[in-house]
Formats: C-alpha cells, sequence, structure tokens
C-alpha cells in the first residue's frame, strides 16, 4: 500500500515464467501488436505510435523529452512535487531552457499559472504532471491543454500514477506525448513505460535539425521495431512485455470505467475513516487522487515509528513524504489490484491501532465504522 510497485494478480506474474521467445517471433510479434492495440485503448488514443518503451517510468519521461527537445528549445514545466521537478531536469539534459511555473506542494498547477508561464516566451512544449505521487493531487488538464494549444505548443502529460486509476483520456484532451509506467494502477511489475505519442509530436520528432541525443530512445528508431518492418533495434525485454500483456487484458476484462469507480470507492472509505479519526487529508480540497492518499501526520507523532509498525507488525508498507512534506505526510497507495475495501479495512485498522499506541487519541472505533461500502 505505498505509492507504489503496487500488488501484482498471480497470473500476471505466472506470465512471466513462460518460455522466452525471439524479439522478432512471429508469435511475439503478433503479442507487440496485441499489446498497442490494448495501450490505445487503455490510453483513449488512436495514436498510431503507441507502444511500451524498454525501462521504467523515467525512460518514458526521457523519451518524451529526449525525442521532441533540440537543444536551446524554450519549454514550460508545471512544478508542483518530486515528478514536476524530475521533468525540469531531464528537459534541461536535453538542452532545454525550462521556464519553471511552480506551486506548492498539495496544490495543482492552474490554467492561469500556465498563461502567466507562456506570457513572453514561445516554449516547444508545455509539460505537467497528471498525478503527482509525491503528494497526492490531481491536477485537471483540459482547460491547460488548450491554452498549449493556442501558444502552438506541445503538450506533454505524465500520467504514470493516473493511466487505469482515474480517467486518462489522451485523444479527448489533446495530449501530444504521454507516459506512463506498469507498476501503479496497471498492477504489473515494473519495468516498462507505456508511451503514446500525436501525429504532431511524431511530425516534430521526424523534422528534427538535430539527431535524437539518446540513441535507446530515439523514436525514429523505435518505429521500425514496434512499426511493420520490425528492424531490430535492442532485444525487448520480453517477459516483462508478456506480463504487461496480460495485466492490461486484465484491465480491459475489468472495463475502465469499473477500474475507475472501485478506485474511487476505496479512497472515499478511507477518507471516510481517516476524518472519523480526527486526521485529515493533505491535497488540496477537490483534487485529491484516489490511488495515492496522503494523509497530514498530527503534530508529536513520529511518521516513521508509525510506518516502520505497520510494516513489521502488521506487513503493511505505507509510503513517506519527500521534500518539503518529509516528516509531514503518510503516502497510502490503493493502486490497481491494492485498492480492494478489504484493503483499506485491514489499513484502518492496524494504523489505528499503532496511532494510538503511540500516543495519539483518534478514535479508532469510529474509523472503523466508517469502514463500510457505500
Ligand atoms: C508521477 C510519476 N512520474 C514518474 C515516475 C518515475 O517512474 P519510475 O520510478 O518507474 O522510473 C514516478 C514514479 O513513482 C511517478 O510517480
Amino acid at each position: 500500500m505505498g505509492p507504489g510497485p503496487s500488488d501484482v494478480p498471480a497470473s500476471v506474474l505466472l506470465s512471466m515464467a513462460r518460455p522466452v521467445l525471439g524479439h522478432l517471433d512471429p508469435v511475439f510479434v503478433s503479442m507487440m501488436e496485441e499489446l498497442k492495440g490494448m495501450l490505445r485503448e487503455v490510453f483513449h488514443t488512436a495514436n498510431e505510435m503507441t507502444f511500451p518503451v524498454s525501462g521504467t517510468g523515467s525512460a518514458g519521461m526521457e523519451f518524451c523529452f529526449a525525442n521532441l527537445i533540440e537543444p536551446g528549445d524554450e519549454v514550460v514545466i508545471g512544478i508542483n512535487g518530486v515528478f514536476g521537478m524530475r521533468m525540469a531536469e531531464v528537459a534541461s539534459r536535453c538542452g532545454a531552457k525550462v521556464i519553471k511555473v511552480e506551486s506548492p506542494w498539495g496544490t495543482i498547477i492552474t490554467p492561469q499559472q500556465i498563461v502567466a508561464g507562456l506570457e513572453g516566451h514561445n516554449p516547444k512544449l508545455v509539460a505537467i504532471v497528471h498525478a503527482e505521487t509525491s503528494t497526492g493531487a490531481l491536477t485537471p488538464v483540459e482547460e491547460i491543454s488548450r491554452l498549449v494549444h493556442d501558444a502552438g505548443a506541445l503538450f506533454v502529460l505524465d500520467t504514470v500514477t493516473s493511466l487505469a486509476g482515474c480517467p486518462v483520456l489522451v485523444d479527448a484532451w489533446g495530449v501530444d506525448a504521454v507516459y506512463s509506467g506498469t507498476q501503479k494502477c496497471l498492477s504489473c511489475p515494473p519495468g516498462l513505460s507505456p508511451v503514446s505519442l500525436s501525429a504532431r509530436a511524431l511530425e516534430v520528432a521526424s523534422r528534427r535539425k538535430t539527431k535524437v541525443q539518446s540513441w535507446y530512445l530515439d523514436v525514429n528508431l523505435l518505429a521500425a521495431y514496434w512499426g511493420q518492418d520490425r528492424v531490430y533495434h535492442h532485444t525487448a525485454p520480453i517477459s516483462m512485455n508478456y506480463a504487461l500483456h496480460e495485466a492490461l487484458r486484465l484491465v480491459l476484462e475489468e472495463g475502465l470505467e469499473a477500474r475507475w469507480q472501485r478506485h474511487a470507492k476505496s479512497h472515499r472509505m478511507l477518507k471516510r475513516a481517516i476524518e472519523a479519526m480526527g486526521l485529515s487529508f493533505a491535497a488540496q480540497t477537490g483534487h485529491q487522487l484516489w490511488q495515492l492518499n496522503a494523509i497530514s501526520v498530527p503534530l508529536g507523532i513520529d511518521e516513521a515509528v508509525v510506518r516502520r509498525r505497520l510494516l513489521v507488525e502488521d506487513g503493511i508498507e505505507i509510503g513517506a513524504g519527500l521534500g518539503p512534506l518529509k516528516g509531514k505526510i503518510w503516502r497510502v497507495g490503493l493502486m490497481g489490484a491494492t485498492s480492494t475495501e478489504e484493503n483499506v479495512r485491514r489499513f484502518v485498522a492496524a494504523f489505528g491501532r499503532i496511532l494510538k499506541g503511540t500516543g495519539s487519541d483518534c478514535d479508532v472505533e469510529a474509523a472503523l465504522s466508517a469502514c463500510t461500502s457505500e
């Protein structure tokens, strides 16, 4: 129940025990086509260039920036947590002049801030994190996307934590480059980064004046393997692709709408219990993530002691706060297969017992009674 990786269903784990085929084997190649199709469904996109990059979510981030940025390009990056900071760092390593739009951690990036960031600049792209895993805030993207396109820029979105846990509508929202990770709401082991590029983004990448500085992540080369030519580029991590195939099959079997609702229900149940206990959520009201729940640490409580006891006594892992939120929040992940009513009840019972044991006067009975399904 930390910020990822989430629990992985047995059939996904078992899929990795299958014999390893060659990366150009016709059976593997037809599986690649199915993978691309399922990823398009999950991203809600018709983008041809949709596939899993070999590497974790950060590889997807590097893929987007390395392909779209040429040295000297201006880019606007929204920063409201760790992963916005990482985007700014990656973009600057690609040679971009980074214009930072910063919000206090726990709050969202607003359209007004993007307008201010765009003023006086001519950026190639604007990038934001949809679901900030380090704070638990979900930034609405539709209005921001419109502003970005009005300014003639590309819109890049990090959906590492949001994909398959809440709506991610790549085409309807006009997202030009999107990346995710396998280990959050897709409930697959870490190791691949699903990405998708719009035709506009692909054109920008193919008309570059300079070579993409990363050979490994160059979409113009990767397209020859993931497209129809099937030219060897690098040896695909075969077993991870099996795992993602099975994880996506499970996501679509459940149905995206049903999966989002399951995440919403578990979040609401946890929130009712936490508030009944007398504690509160840390992220901005109205923009709290369903899959990553940031709980404010009450005054006088050592958050690390509570976390350690949860792990040792109850076998439950949760996350700590990072950066300015270090020591101030706990991060409870309800992602993918982990997002169940049973897990919420187990967590609330253990968390309440341990908090009481550390001298807090929280009302555990009230929290447990609030832990009911709707
Ligand atoms: C929002 C967000 N972006 C990017 C990443 C980086 O992904 P990875 O750790 O898989 O490289 C993470 C990881 O937690 C994340 O939560």
